[in-house]
């Protein structure tokens, strides 16, 4: 059997987990809303017509902070529309993903559901069909106590207190050639920076996001980021990144899209902290990480894309993706990149949560059910908790087609001291081999320990309508504790969590 050796290194911590990287995404797009989190006429929907069933998954998988309404959606949209009596809401064309908005959800309802959920509101403004008026008129509407037209608008349509919306994504995803209003670095720096500022001028306290690119592999990322944020620096707090993989056959280099994720980061966290030097600045900018996720893109250019000038269904099933033990083992090791950049990736949003590329499925009139990728992240929210510690690694490589010669184990811990754990997240990314890990806690002094693996004799396992429960998280009976020294085998294709008191 292999074997790897890891040492957690608390003397260096990385930094504080902020829990809003345990955030997630609800766009207004396919089955996300309409027939997800919303459906009065299923049987557990409860008075405000939600699924109770789809609250209690939302909780379970623990999600902190939700952006909203998109994605590409809020590049068209008009808020307006989604506010006030619903009888008189209009439906609309959304000409990104090709249907019809009721507008049925609108703000004041999918805050009373991240209420129930007990997460926070992110929004985002339109950047794309829209500019800085209907941005402040939105932040008003939202923030300010009863002062203004917009407030007493508010109060009107029942909410006396504010939204009291702290973060603000300054359009969404403004370098790609599919996005409504979509901009050169030069012409989008400029909206973003007089957006902010005009926002600034209303709220100085909310937190802004301004948009890195839409992936890594764009032909204009890293100079997009120096560009935009020569306009924005001392502007924003937030500049964003967004990343999607899947398997296109070669399953060996998206076992390591992790590689691609660590890369990503450092490069925007270099390209930042550049324009920091060249400015003086005493400032330092974060990563929201506001997409990430596995998303079979390539299914729905071929399959699911909607046309049609008289073809604009209202919730069509889009991006509805089944994920395999192998999609959750690469979404594993993604948490384990945001983790071991915790101390400048402060926020984060899993893309999306309920039908469309979801941790969460349901079925109209019946059940809902977790995904393979749900267990990863419903652990690392519960107990990645406190600061993230980075882990030395000395493991075999393997080669891959796209990163080179990459390590077959990644790892990164964490240690909350208010629960006295310890935890360590780790995956095996060889398609064949157990590894024999050992891991040395050092200073940390651990008593106890337990460990979930995610693995499956077959790894394109997934869970379905049929059979929902066919994977989850089981415990690893090989892991135990000698001294300060864990030792465990985790199979090949897995993610685990390894607990430890201390
Ligand atoms: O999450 C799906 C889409 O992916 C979002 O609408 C967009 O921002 C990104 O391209």
């Amino acid at each position: 059997m292999l074997e790897a050796h890891l040492t957690v290194i608390a003397e260096a911590p990385i930094g504080p987990i902020n829990r809003r990287l345990f955030g997630s995404f609800v766009e207004h797009l396919g089955r996300m809303v309409y027939d997800g989190i919303f459906e009065p006429t299923h049987d557990l929907a409860d008075a405000e017509g939600f699924r109770t069933d789809v609250i209690e998954l939302v909780k379970e998988l623990g999600v902190t902070a939700i952006r909203y309404p998109g994605g590409n959606f809020v590049s068209g949209f008009r808020w307006e529309d989604s506010v006030g009596p619903r009888e008189s809401r209009p439906q609309r064309l959304d000409l990104a993903w090709h249907s019809t908005e009721t507008n049925e959800v609108g703000l004041h309802e999918f805050s009373g559901w991240l209420e129930k959920v007990g997460s926070e509101l992110m929004l985002a403004v339109n950047l794309g069909t829209r500019g800085v008026q209907e941005a402040l008129d939105l932040l008003e509407y939202c923030n300010l106590p009863t002062s203004s037209a917009l407030s007493r608008q508010r109060v009107e349509n029942g909410r006396s207190e504010p939204f009291a919306v702290s973060m603000w994504c300054l359009g969404n995803e403004m370098d790609g050639p599919w996005q409504l209003g979509h901009r050169s670095a030069d012409d989008y720096g400029k909206l973003a920076a007089q957006t902010a500022h005009a926002m600034r001028s209303l709220d100085a306290s909310v937190e802004l996001v301004v948009c890195g690119s839409s992936s890594a592999s764009m032909p204009t990322f890293g100079e997009w980021e120096r560009v935009v944020l020569g306009h924005t620096y001392e502007l924003v707090d937030y500049i964003s990144c967004h990343a999607y993989y899947e398997d296109k056959g070669d399953r060996a280099s998206f076992l390591a899209s992790g590689v691609d994720m660590d890369r990503f980061i450092e490069t925007v966290v270099a390209t930042a902290d550049h324009v920091k030097a060249v400015r003086k600045s005493d400032k330092t900018i974060d990563i929201s990480f506001d997409e990430w996720n596995i998303w079979y893109n390539e299914r729905f250019e071929k399959i699911d894309k909607i046309e049609g000038l008289d073809n604009w269904p209202t919730a069509p099933r889009l991006l509805e993706d089944v994920y395999t033990v192998t999609d959750a083992v690469v979404f594993g090791s993604l948490l384990i990149s945001l983790l071991k950049h915790a101390d400048r990736v402060t926020s984060a949003s899993l893309a999306q949560l309920v039908n469309v590329i979801a941790p969460i499925m349901t079925e109209p009139g019946g059940p809902a059910w977790r995904q393979t990728t749900f267990f990863p992240f419903a652990a690392a929210s519960a107990h990645a908790r406190g600061i993230a510690l980075p882990v030395s690694i000395a493991c075999d490589t393997y080669p891959t087609t796209t990163f080179g010669d990459v390590r077959l184990i990644d790892a990164v811990a964490t240690l909350d001291e208010s629960e006295a754990r310890v935890s360590v997240y780790l995956v095996n990314r060889s398609e064949n081999d157990e590894i024999s890990v050992t891991v040395e806690l050092s200073s940390l002094t651990p008593t106890t320990v337990s460990a979930l693996t995610l693995a499956d004799a077959d790894p394109d396992a997934t869970n379905t309508l049929q059979h929902p429960d066919r994977v989850g998280l089981t415990d690893n009976a090989t892991c135990t504790l000698d001294g300060d020294t864990v030792t465990i085998v985790l199979p090949p294709i897995s993610w685990t969590e390894i607990l430890l008191s201390i």
